[in-house]
């Protein structure tokens, strides 16, 4: 291995000086942020010669923004895959085409920093890099999201223009550890600094601030100056570095009142400001507790992503990320899967969220050569893996936050992975450990799995599993620990369904304690077409010859940070305060907090009649402590005649620091009166029915087009990535080329009755639709609509819809029932009944990926208005009937077809659908698919309507 080149040998350069703490020190530092002079080369060797010499003329050179990845900025394009590596694996080597990028520029340095020491320091480097200063090489890094430091005093000169030159290799040793399913993204991509490092300054701080029985145990262990003194102002405490206090009246930290503490670390000659987190991270009678008390992991993985910027994230995008998240009731936050930006962590603790830190490690592609020549199992690779551990731990330590370390991510199996465990233990016997592939939990403090369903949740959480690994007491163990889910909830595309039953479960079971959807951003790129029109692209938009598609966004945020419909549904989920109750009482509001009364909300309640405010005021809630619930008289009641909600809202009384007083944090529904049944008048009355397609052609002057029978939709990721996916099935019936034959049209009663058998080419199932017209008193019509299965169908059914098509000059939508937002049958939690409005336009959810979106839920009536002429109002009249409501500007079949947002183009009809019946979305696309109480199958069904003029 000797002579492996640098960029593909695994071993550490010893250059690299020990990692240590990320902190604020008062040090003279200068930022070599900003424009350095760049040149791409498509390999090593063809890479400029003599780039690091200061003489070097990079006058025809470009300039290229550090940080950055220069496949943002014009040089080489993002590639994205999953699992696969994009070069042969051939571990160490890395192909010979190794796009390589020179930088360089210079920079001043005071005279004032001679004879001190300085250090360089990097953040973050994709993927591997060698650095010259003034022409001397100072050494060699890997690991592209850990910080790296080189002495570099020999070499620096104090009082004149420094060159730093920086050589990058897109591919390296590394590359096959940081397998992490996300775009391939190269360059000096974090902070870089010199740093002036005084004599007699503090090299490194180690804070021990626990949180035992109501009092603090407070220690700063200093590397390098022994003779500094550590302050801890607010509470008087001035002491020697490595000397215990205990301290009665301090407050801890936790994710819902992250209380801090300043602390100087101070010597003659440097000053370090900590913010200083007490709490204290137990496994105790195998549950994971700060402070004593169990947690409920309410989490997301976050990736670093920006549309434009990649993993180069800004300060104000990280505060962007932590403000969404408290404000959506997140408390924890996976660093899937490398430690983020230091400055990040700072965020979490002052902001109050719980981290697991997780190392830079992954080497999922091993997977697909039967994980032959794993690093995680080589010894070649040890170094080179406890490396990548030393150097997160060193860095991160001193964050409350972090509450787990976490080794890294499907990674397999294998001895190296002992010694990253057995560093963060050594070092930080505080923290639990948390690795995710060792079937038998070992190398893991707590049991982890990814994507578990419901039903194993379930036995987890009685401690019912089935045996796991080979090894009966490590098995044992196991089964002793307490349970996260370190991914669920895959929220790609529409969806993730089925995260109310999660919620039942970590509530129900107190080994469960939650676990972190994935995940938190999509990572589309922001592009262009040919037409210049923008859209994110994903996999395969940038010409990559392996890739994953749109696998890539799958999270709660849209690439611009828009919350989708996913997000809306998880902070209802996990909402900290449950309010629930029935029309005879009580209401019981139930605190789901681990350490917070409920003295900082202010609970309001409405009754709305029919969705219209008839009552309003304030709720006085007693006091409850965590874990407890109070219950009180409903405070309004029905009057009968209408169907009436009471909603009651739990707001922030005063601002936090996330969020401004008023900010709702939880609410509930109950019903104080059904909906009484409407009483139709039938009169006689034309009824424009096309009598060869069954379908109605007007009413009262607006040009309708239907009901045809829909059991269509446009897949959704859930529906189509798996090979065994729903919609395969549904494609192979033929549910999206139905035909349509009218088998009778008769008059009776004076109403007509269309009877329409709906059948797929080739086979010889059916769905038989008899719809029932009769005239009502005011131009209205009543539809009585009942579907019976025929044959033998197989498998599952999208939806049972009506599907119209309407005039394209209406606009706008008025429904009353669920909403404002998204919902399915699996995916409503967050549509509350009341009465909405919206353009059809703002009804659509933007998937990267476009598929079946914005369907309302439960709706009772909707008026379809706007343009010049009459609208279309429908209701279902019959006591507690409902429907589903989509209204588009396309088809589903448009929809199916678009690769992008901008392929849907306005047509010239309104596409109504009025779900009888509809299919939950699951998270098949990476999990379980949808449960049985959401599912879909051929069966009858029936709906009466009542359509009006608007
Ligand atoms: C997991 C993996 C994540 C992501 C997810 C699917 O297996 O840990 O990184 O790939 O699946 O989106």
């Amino acid at each position: 291995m000797t002579s492996l080149p640098y960029h593909e040998d695994p071993l550490p350069d010893a250059r690299m000086l020990p990692p240590r703490a990320a902190v604020t020190s008062d040090a003279p530092r200068l930022s070599l942020n900003g424009q350095w002079r760049f040149d791409l080369a498509a390999t090593v060797a063809e890479a400029p010669a003599g780039f690091s010499d200061p003489g070097f003329d990079d006058g025809g050179w470009a300039e290229l923004p550090v940080p950055a990845h220069w496949q943002l900025h014009g040089y080489g394009r993002p590639a994205y895959t999953n699992v696969r590596y994009p070069f042969p694996i051939d571990p160490p080597h890395v192909p010979t085409e190794n796009p390589t990028g020179s930088y360089r520029r210079t920079i001043a340095v005071p005279a004032g920093w001679a004879g001190g020491r300085v250090v360089l320091r990097f953040e973050g480097v994709d993927s591997c890099f060698a650095v010259w200063v003034n022409g001397h090489e100072v050494g060699t890094a890997q690991g592209s999201r850990l910080p790296a430091e080189f002495d570099v005093t020999e070499v620096v000169r104090p009082g004149e223009d420094n060159l730093v030159a920086v050589r990058v290799h897109q591919w390296s040793a590394g590359s096959y550890l940081e397998d992490q399913d996300m775009w391939w993204m190269s360059g000096i991509f974090r902070d870089v600094a010199l740093l002036s490092r005084p004599d007699g300054g503090v090299d490194d701080v180690y804070v021990h601030a626990g949180y035992y029985g109501g009092a603090g145990r407070f220690r700063v262990d200093v590397d390098g100056a022994p003779q500094a003194r550590v302050l801890l102002p607010e509470l008087g405490v001035d002491v020697a570095p490595g000397e215990e206090v205990r301290l009665e009246a301090v407050q801890p930290w936790s994710a819902e009142v992250p209380r801090l503490y300043d602390v100087q670390v101070v010597t003659d000659t440097e000053r370090v400001d900590l913010r200083v987190g007490f709490r204290t991270v137990r496994i105790a009678d195998g549950l994971l507790t700060v402070n004593g008390n169990r947690v409920l992991l309410r989490g997301v993985n976050r990736h670093e992503f920006h549309p434009d910027r990649g993993r180069a994230v800004t300060e104000q995008d990280m505060l962007d990320d932590v403000l969404l998240m408290k404000r959506h009731n997140i408390n924890a936050v996976r660093t899937s899967h490398y430690p983020p930006h230091p400055r990040f962590l700072d965020l979490c603790d002052e902001y109050g969220l719980y981290v697991v830190d997780e190392c830079d490690f992954e080497t999922h592609g091993f997977e697909h050569v039967g994980w032959r020549r794993n690093p995680t199992d080589d010894p070649t690779w040890a170094e080179a893996l406890a490396d990548r551990m030393r150097r997160m731990v060193e860095r991160d330590k001193n964050h409350a936050s972090v509450i787990m370390w976490s080794l890294g991510n499907e990674s397999g199996t294998g001895r190296n992975l002992a010694l990253m465990y057995g560093y963060a233990k050594d070092r930080d016997p505080g923290r639990p450990v948390h690795y995710e592939r060792a079937p038998d939990g070992r190398w893991s403090d707590v049991y982890s799995r990814m994507y578990a369903p419901h039903d194993e949740v379930e036995l987890i959480g009685r401690r019912e599993e089935p045996a796991r690994g080979v090894d009966p007491v490590q098995d044992a163990a196991r089964r002793e620990s307490p349970f996260v889910l370190c991914e669920y909830g895959h929220a790609m595309g529409n969806g993730p369904g089925g995260l109310t039953e999660y919620q039942q479960l970590f509530e129900a079971h107190p080994r469960c304690q939650g676990g972190f959807i994935w995940e938190w951003i999509d990572h589309g790129i922001r592009t262009r077409d040919a037409q210049g029109r923008e859209f994110y692209g994903y996999g395969g938009d940038f010409g990559e010859e392996l890739h994953d598609g749109n696998f890539v966004a799958d999270g709660l945020l849209f690439p611009d940070r828009t919350p989708s419909p996913g997000l809306h549904e998880f902070a209802k989920v996990i909402e900290p305060v449950r309010i629930s109750g029935a029309a005879d009482g009580p209401l019981r509001i139930t605190n789901l907090y681990e350490a917070r009364d409920l003295a900082h909300l202010r609970f309001t309640w409405t009754a709305e009649e029919e969705g219209a405010e008839v009552a309003a005021g304030e709720l006085d809630v007693p006091s409850v402590a965590p874990g407890g619930s109070v219950e009180l008289d409903l405070p309004a009641k029905a009057d009968g005649g209408a169907e009436t909600w009471l909603t009651v809202r739990a707001v922030l009384a005063a601002d936090e620091p996330w969020a401004k007083a008023g900010h709702e944090i939880a609410w509930g529904q109950v019903r104080l009166a059904e909906r009484p049944p409407a009483e139709a008048i039938r009169a006689d009355g034309p009824i424009a029915l096309d009598p060869v397609r069954g379908v109605l052609t007007g009413l009262a002057g607006l040009a309708v087009d239907g009901p045809r029978l829909d059991a269509w939709r446009a897949p959704t990721d859930n529906d189509r990535i798996r090979p065994d996916a729903a919609a395969v099935g549904w494609q192979a019936i033929g549910l999206d080329r139905l035909r349509h034959r009218v088998q009778d049209v008769r008059h009776e009663d004076g109403s007509i009755v269309v009877r329409t058998r709906t059948a797929p080419a080739a086979l010889d199932v059916g769905l038989l639709t008899t719809m029932r017209w009769t005239p009502l008193a005011g131009a209205g019509l009543q539809l009585d609509v009942s579907v019976q299965p025929e044959g033998e169908w197989t498998g599952s059914l999208p939806r049972l819809g009506l599907l119209w098509s309407l005039p394209a000059d209406l606009d706008t939508v008025t429904w009353y029932g669920g909403g404002p937002g998204e919902a399915y049958p699996d995916t409503r939690a967050a549509a509350r009944v009341g009465r909405f409005t919206s353009s059809i336009d703002a009804l659509q959810t933007p998937y990267v990926m476009p598929q079946e979106n914005g369907r309302r839920t439960d709706v009772r009536w909707a008026e379809i208005t706007g343009g010049s002429g009459t609208g279309l109002r429908v209701a279902a009249e019959d006591g507690p009937a409902t429907f589903g409501l989509t209204v588009r500007r396309w088809t589903s079949a448009d929809l199916a077809a678009a690769r992008h947002p901008v392929d849907l183009v306005p047509g010239d009809r309104v596409w109504l659908t009025v779900d009888l019946a509809h299919r939950g979305v699951g998270t098949a696309s990476c999990g379980p698919d949808v449960l049985p109480q959401h599912e879909l199958y051929a069966e009858p069904a029936s709906l009466r309507l009542v359509l009006t003029p608007a």
